[in-house]
């Protein structure tokens, strides 16, 4: 039987009512049968401080080893102020950190969001996608899932009911998982042998 794609999703808002963390429960309850989803809390990850990166926190070594156990991130973020929500921004300072042990080096990532605005976090996701660069990680570029109008579409228990939300956050699991595979393959270097065979033949 085929591997499952273990993928790790985290939220970049830690508020408990967050329709982010909302997205992201749903994606947990339509997970693939072919994926697992673990979901990491950002709470309690301090203020990065590059005197401490040689030493992280705990938390923060949780967080990365967590990380670098997944095939495949998911994040479900905010927008603030235009852009990736302090909370999001400073755990992944913290994982990319000392430099040349950056955790997300060459991950897989999906990128969701939700606000109560009409561009569902467009602004924030295209500059973690700008961050993605820097990190070396490889986005999925569709289904690009953005939330608009978000407390329209999930009800007081926290549970997204808007349909056509769950159907794009289906796809963009299946994308992902697609996509993580298809990255697990390019990943077989060819052996010297074989590179030496192919420039004689
Ligand atoms: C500091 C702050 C800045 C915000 N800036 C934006 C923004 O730039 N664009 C937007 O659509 N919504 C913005 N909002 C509203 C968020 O969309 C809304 O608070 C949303 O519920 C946050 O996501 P959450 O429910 O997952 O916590 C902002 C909210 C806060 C608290």
């Amino acid at each position: 039987m085929e591997k499952k794609t273990h993928i790790l999703g985290f939220a970049g808002s830690l508020r408990r009512q967050s329709y982010n963390r909302a997205i992201l429960a749903a994606a947990f309850e339509m997970v693939p049968d072919n994926a697992t989803l673990g979901i990491f809390d950002l709470e309690g990850i301090p203020p990065f401080n590059q005197d401490l990166e040689l030493e992280p926190p705990e938390k923060v070594r949780d967080f990365k080893a967590r990380i670098r156990a997944a095939d495949a991130i998911l994040i479900a973020t905010p927008e603030y102020n235009y852009s990736i929500p302090g909370v999001l921004k400073n755990a992944i300072d913290w994982a990319s950190r000392p430099y040349g042990d950056n955790a997300f080096d060459g991950k897989p990532v999906g990128l969701m969001g939700a606000s109560v605005g009409m561009l569902g976090t467009a602004r924030a996701q295209y500059d973690l996608r700008r961050s993605f660069v820097f990190l070396n990680m490889f986005p999925l570029n569709q289904p690009e899932v953005m939330v608009p109008f978000a407390q329209d579409k999930v009800d007081g228990n926290g549970r997204l009911t808007d349909e056509k939300t769950r159907k794009k956050i289906r796809e963009l699991l299946e994308s992902l998982v697609a996509w993580t595979r298809r990255m697990k393959l390019s990943e077989r270097v060819p052996a010297t042998e074989e590179l030496t065979a192919k420039s004689k033949g």
